[in-house]
C-alpha cells in the first residue's frame, strides 16, 4: 500500500516541479459540432494543448451519447464529424491524444468499481439528471449513472485539469468526491482532478438569440455546404425595422455573431452601417455568411477531406486509442490491486 501511495505522490510532485499538467476533456457525439461548441469548447482546448508543457487527452464520448442516440449510423457520423472538427482546427495528434471513449473498454470496468462507491442520492440530486429526466421520454439507467462514467473518463487517465463549460461543474465535483472517497478508504490511488471553467467564455447565441444548442435547433454548422450554411445564416431572427432606418447593432443577433468572428475594423465598419441606415438585415447576414466562408475556408476543406477519408481519420484515432489504453491499463491495475481483484 505504501509503495502505491508513493506512485501518486511522486507523480504529483514531478508534475508540480516540472510545471506540467495532463489536460483531459471529452465531447459527446450527440450531433455535429456547431459554432457554439467550437468557440466555447474546442478552440480554447486546442489553445491549451499548444503549451508544450501540457499533455492533452481529448476524446469523443460516444458511450455517453448512447444514452440518447441509439442509431449506429447516426452515432458514427457524429463521431467522425467531431473527430474531423478537432483535426480541421489543427489539434496535434502526434503530441497529444485523440480517441474514442468506447475503444478503451477499461473505462467500463472502472465505472462498475466506481458505481459501488457512489452514493445513490448524489446521482439522484445531480442537476443534469433532473433536467434530462424531466425533458426526455427515455429515462434510462445510463442517464442516471452518466456522471460515474464521466468520473471514470477522467480518473482513469490520471488527469490534472479538465476544461469544461459551466454546465459541467457539478459533474467534476462528483468526480472529485468519488475519487476522494476511494483514496480515503484505500490510500492514494487517483489523482484528484480540477475543473477549468473559463468564466470569460461567452455563451454563444444561436440563430434565435438563445444559447446556441443542438437541443434548441438554433445552431450554425460552419461545415455545411455553402447553400445549406447560407440558409442557416439567413434564418437568424431579427426585428422588423425597415431597411432605410438606422438600427441598433447591440440588440441584433446577426451582429452578435458577426462580432465573434470578425476583426476589430470589420466590426466597426458594420456598426457604422447599422447606425447609418439604408443597410438591411439581409445585407448583414450576407456579410456574416461570406465571413464564415472566408475565415474557415481551410478548415472546411480539411473537414470534408477527413469525412471523405474515414480510413485516415480512423488511423489517427486508433493511434490515440493505443496510447490511451496503455495509460488506462496501468491505472486500472492499480485500482484492482487495491480492491483485491
Ligand atoms: P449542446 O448544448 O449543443 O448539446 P454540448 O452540451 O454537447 O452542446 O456542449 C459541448 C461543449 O460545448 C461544452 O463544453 C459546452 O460548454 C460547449 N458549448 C455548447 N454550446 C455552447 C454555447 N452556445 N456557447 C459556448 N459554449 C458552448
Ligand atoms: N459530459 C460532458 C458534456 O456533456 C462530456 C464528457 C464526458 C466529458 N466525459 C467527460 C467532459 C470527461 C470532460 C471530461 O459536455
Amino acid at each position: 500500500m505504501e509503495q502505491e501511495q508513493n506512485i501518486i505522490d511522486r507523480m504529483v510532485y514531478l508534475r508540480k516541479t516540472l510545471d506540467m499538467a495532463r489536460i483531459l476533456t471529452g465531447i459527446q457525439s450527440s450531433g455535429r459540432p456547431h459554432l457554439g461548441n467550437l468557440l466555447g469548447a474546442i478552440l480554447p482546448a486546442i489553445e491549451l494543448s499548444k503549451d508544450e508543457k501540457n499533455e492533452s487527452l481529448f476524446f469523443i464520448a460516444d458511450l455517453h451519447s448512447l444514452t440518447t442516440i441509439k442509431d449506429p449510423a447516426v452515432r458514427t457520423e457524429n463521431v467522425n464529424a467531431t473527430a474531423a472538427t478537432w483535426l480541421a482546427f489543427g489539434f496535434d495528434t502526434e503530441q497529444n491524444l485523440l480517441y474514442r471513449q468506447s475503444r478503451v473498454t477499461e473505462v467500463c470496468e472502472l465505472t462498475w468499481f466506481l458505481n459501488c462507491f457512489t452514493p445513490y442520492p448524489m446521482l439522484a440530486n445531480a442537476h443534469s439528471f433532473k433536467e434530462k429526466s424531466d425533458k426526455l421520454s427515455d429515462v434510462n439507467a445510463g442517464l442516471f449513472t452518466y456522471p460515474v462514467l464521466m468520473a471514470s473518463d477522467i480518473i482513469l487517465y490520471d488527469a490534472d485539469i479538465v476544461p469544461v463549460g459551466k454546465d459541467q461543474r457539478q459533474h467534476i465535483e462528483i468526480t472529485r468526491d468519488i475519487a476522494l472517497t476511494f483514496n480515503h478508504r484505500y490510500g492514494d490511488t487517483f489523482i484528484i482532478p480540477e475543473a477549468k471553467i473559463d468564466e470569460q467564455v461567452m455563451t454563444i447565441p444561436g440563430t434565435d438569440g438563445q444559447k446556441m444548442s443542438k437541443s434548441y435547433g438554433n445552431t450554425i454548422d460552419i461545415f455545411l455546404p455553402d447553400k445549406a450554411l447560407r440558409k442557416q445564416v439567413m434564418s437568424i431572427v431579427t426585428d422588423s425595422t425597415p431597411l432605410e432606418e438606422p438600427k441598433n447593432p447591440d440588440t441584433c443577433n446577426v451582429f452578435a455573431l458577426y462580432r465573434l468572428l470578425a476583426s476589430k475594423s470589420q466590426v466597426q465598419e458594420m456598426r457604422k452601417k447599422y447606425e447609418q441606415g439604408n443597410y438591411g438585415y439581409g445585407h448583414a447576414k450576407q456579410e456574416l455568411f461570406e465571413l464564415i466562408l472566408s475565415k474557415y475556408e481551410k478548415q472546411r476543406e480539411l473537414f470534408n477531406h477527413y469525412m471523405e477519408h474515414a480510413d485516415e481519420l480512423n488511423q489517427k484515432l486508433e493511434n490515440g486509442e493505443e496510447k490511451a489504453r496503455a495509460i488506462a491499463q496501468q491505472v486500472l491495475a492499480r485500482v484492482k490491486a487495491k480492491l483485491g481483484f
